[in-house]
């Protein structure tokens, strides 16, 4: 993985979150993802609202980005009037070459899940550390009901090489479930399959594996920004 100044990620990360916005238009009902790089997103899109006039409203991913996103004059949908999204921009804790995702590094995969399911496209803001060949040197993130958690646990080490976490002995999502971190090491070769091993646990609420969900990845690098497209991606 290459490695880069706090400073340095933070610039690409700005770049990231604000570049995404060129796919954002009035009219559009988008989904609003989590982290600090979906942050600069919020903000360039309070600031086009402010002084363009962009007409937008939007679905948060986490409590955290609804404040902010309120902050920012987006106006908020919910559920019941909403039953679909033109595009979510989300961020992503590591991406390979198909655009598999590992995220919930923020601890909101499920809501991350939910919008993203239910939106038209998927564009992922990133810096260039984020991008791997083989998911799983960061530690999947895996919301798990809290009865029986510790059972789940065992049941997820017996698939998963390394250490499985519990997050925190308080750390609860926005929806009031524990985290798991399991530990593979980058060796997750076939996320569609891991994905589904891993939901078919009873106890698994949501797993931080997106697979065949992300249309185009923001990529920033110190040179500059570029778009990685999937040959399939709808936006
Ligand atoms: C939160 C997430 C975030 O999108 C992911 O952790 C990336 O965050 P950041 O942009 O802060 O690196 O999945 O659940």
């Amino acid at each position: 993985m290459s490695t880069f100044t706090s400073e340095e990620k933070e610039a690409m990360k700005a770049e990231a979150g604000i570049a995404a916005c060129a796919f954002v238009s009035s009219g559009m009902q988008i989904g609003i993802g989590t982290g600090s790089t979906v942050k600069y997103t919020i903000l360039e899109l309070g600031r086009r609202i402010r002084e363009e006039g962009l007409e937008i409203s939007g679905i948060p991913t986490s409590d955290a980005t609804e404040k902010l996103s309120i902050e920012q004059g987006i106006p908020m949908l919910d559920w019941e009037n909403c039953n679909h999204l033109d595009l979510v921009i989300d961020g992503a804790d590591e991406f390979d070459p198909n655009l598999h995702l590992i995220k919930g590094g923020g601890g909101a995969l499920l809501r991350e899940k939910i919008v993203a399911e239910s939106s038209g496209g998927m564009i992922v803001v990133a810096d260039a550390s984020k991008r791997v060949d083989v998911l799983g040197a960061f530690a999947l993130p895996i919301e798990v009901n809290p009865y029986g958690w510790e059972q789940t646990k065992r049941r997820i080490e017996s698939i998963c090489p390394g250490p499985v976490e519990l997050r925190g002995p308080d750390y609860l999502t926005d929806n009031g479930n524990p985290i798991l971190d399991a530990h593979f090491g980058p060796s997750i070769s076939d996320p569609v399959q891991m994905e589904a091993d891993l939901r078919a646990i009873a106890g698994v609420v949501e797993v931080g594996l997106f697979t065949n969900t992300a249309d185009v990845v923001v990529l920033a690098a110190p040179g500059g920004c570029e778009l990685i497209r999937k040959p399939t991606a709808r936006l």
